[in-house]
């Protein structure tokens, strides 16, 4: 079964406190925290302070996605506010291996992402350090788009790589995923999934939740 990590981006902003507090009690264990910052993708979200306001209200696992041109420049404070694992992508402006290595000295677990047109292979020079894959199966800086299958063809490449490394890290996808896709995006390997629309958007959210984890049985 797959981890199924709704995202923060489909709830209500106003009443975030509440929305988190709801969301775990249907059982959620990871909760994707999405920031924009406007130049690496066209829209903004939340600051580090939305993380850290959110810290004593959960015991969840904060999975932050940094969609930013300077990751490296927010790292410390998103450490600070209480992330749990960082992910900054392929594609932005920072050296990648001071963002991992900053995120390390932080005590926090490091993520590597990659944009629908970016290979897989660009990931390939940081797997040795790297806690967490975040495969983008749309075009990031939005949700509820339909997820891009092709992208999921990354997924074993990754793993290929990972298991001739003898390494073990999970790929998680993001981007589209709902009850129609979650079976053919597990059976492509992907060990977590990150979940939108699909959760936040349902009227029964604990059932939509349970749901989605249950068809992600490879
Ligand atoms: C998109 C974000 C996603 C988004 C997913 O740029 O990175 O995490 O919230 O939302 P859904 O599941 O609705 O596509
Ligand atoms: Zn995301």
């Amino acid at each position: 079964m797959a981890i199924i990590a709704p995202s923060l981006l489909s709830a209500d902003f106003t009443k975030m406190g509440d929305e988190v507090r709801e969301i775990e009690s249907a059982g959620t264990k990871v909760l994707h925290i999405d920031i924009m910052d406007g130049h690496f993708v066209p829209n903004l979200t939340f600051g580090y302070s939305m993380v850290k306001a959110l810290r004593p209200v959960s015991g969840m696992v904060f999975d932050v996605h940094l969609m930013m041109t300077n990751p490296l420049e927010y790292i410390e404070n998103f450490a600070k506010a209480g992330s749990d694992i960082i992910t900054v992508h392929a594609e932005c402006d920072s050296d990648l291996d001071r963002c991992i290595d900053l995120i390390h000295q932080c005590g926090k677990k490091a993520g590597l992402s990659v944009k629908p047109k970016t290979a897989p292979e660009a990931l390939f020079p940081y797997l040795d350090k790297l806690d967490h894959i975040l495969v983008m199966t749309v075009e990031p800086g939005f949700g509820g788009q339909s997820m891009m299958p092709d992208c999921l063809d990354k997924i074993a490449v990754i793993k290929a790589e990972c298991a001739a490394r003898g390494l073990c890290i999970p790929v998680m996808i993001d981007g589209g995923v709902n009850a129609s896709n979650v079976r053919k995006a597990a059976e492509a390997g992907a060990d977590m999934m990150v979940a939108g629309n699909a959760v936040f958007g349902a009227a029964d959210r604990a059932a939509a939740f349970r749901e989605l984890s249950e068809r992600s049985c490879k």
